[in-house]
């Protein structure tokens, strides 16, 4: 399959047109859905290191740029949470609202990563199995709060992390794996039919074959 591959539609960005025809859910005025999910009821909360008082991240941007590698094969140190605070802050954490006004529920946000119109659809989840301090659990970031909600014990999830990584048994060795979903909707109440193509761009693998984005951390050998 090379140029008759129908995918390669996908890369290009000829719906712009159509979409500026369209009547989108923000131009029908119908109110932004909520920019994070709700609690569950009764899930214990979790709190993380705030990104004030993060002691770590000395080494130099252009040293760690100089550094990075994909990893495979991790020491059996467990994460800090500091650690762990940081990489949540770092991926998917609020820095600030637009205009500098205090955070209000339901209102943009903007993080610490970009996000197509801010609109922001991401999800993070956690499969903890080794942090200090952290009962092995999966479990869900709030950066409305900067805390973790717990949601399962790490046993029941650890057999399908592999499957999920389409059988990579490293990722169930992980001290931490990322999981991140999207709420679709959160762009599309923008970007209707070009939201596809946003979400996409926003992530840093672009395709994992429909299954969730999975990341192990690189606490490597
Ligand atoms: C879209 C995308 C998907 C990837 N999927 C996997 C994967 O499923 N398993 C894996 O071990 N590495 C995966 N990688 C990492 C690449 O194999 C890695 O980036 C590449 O070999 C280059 O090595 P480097 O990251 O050390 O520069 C993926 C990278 C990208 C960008």
């Amino acid at each position: 399959m090379a140029a008759d591959n129908p995918f390669r539609a996908f890369l290009k960005a000829d719906l712009w047109r159509e979409w500026a025809r369209q009547e989108t859910d923000q131009r029908k005025e119908i109110p932004p859905p909520p920019i994070q999910k709700p609690i569950p009821p009764d899930a214990p909360q979790v709190a993380l290191v705030a990104p004030e008082d993060f002691t770590l991240g000395t080494m130099p941007l252009i040293e760690a740029i100089r550094r990075r590698r994909s990893r495979r094969s991790f020491t059996p140190a467990p994460l800090t949470l500091e650690e762990l605070s940081f990489l949540l802050w770092a991926t998917q954490g609020i820095s600030r609202t637009p205009s500098g006004e205090p955070l209000q529920r339901g209102a943009a946000v903007l993080r610490t990563v970009p996000s197509g119109g801010a609109r922001h659809p991401f999800e993070t989840y956690v499969a903890a199995r080794d942090v200090t301090g952290l009962a092995a659990g999966l479990y869900r970031y709030l950066p409305l709060e900067h805390t973790l909600c717990f949601l399962q014990e790490y046993e029941a999830v650890r057999p399908r992390l592999a499957l999920a990584a389409r059988q990579q048994r490293m990722i169930a060795e992980a001290p931490v794996v990322f999981i991140w979903t999207v709420i679709p909707y959160r762009t599309e109440w923008r970007y209707s039919i070009v939201a596809p193509i946003c979400i996409k761009l926003s992530t840093s693998l672009p395709d994992t074959g429909g299954y969730p984005k999975m990341s192990a951390t690189q606490r490597y050998r």
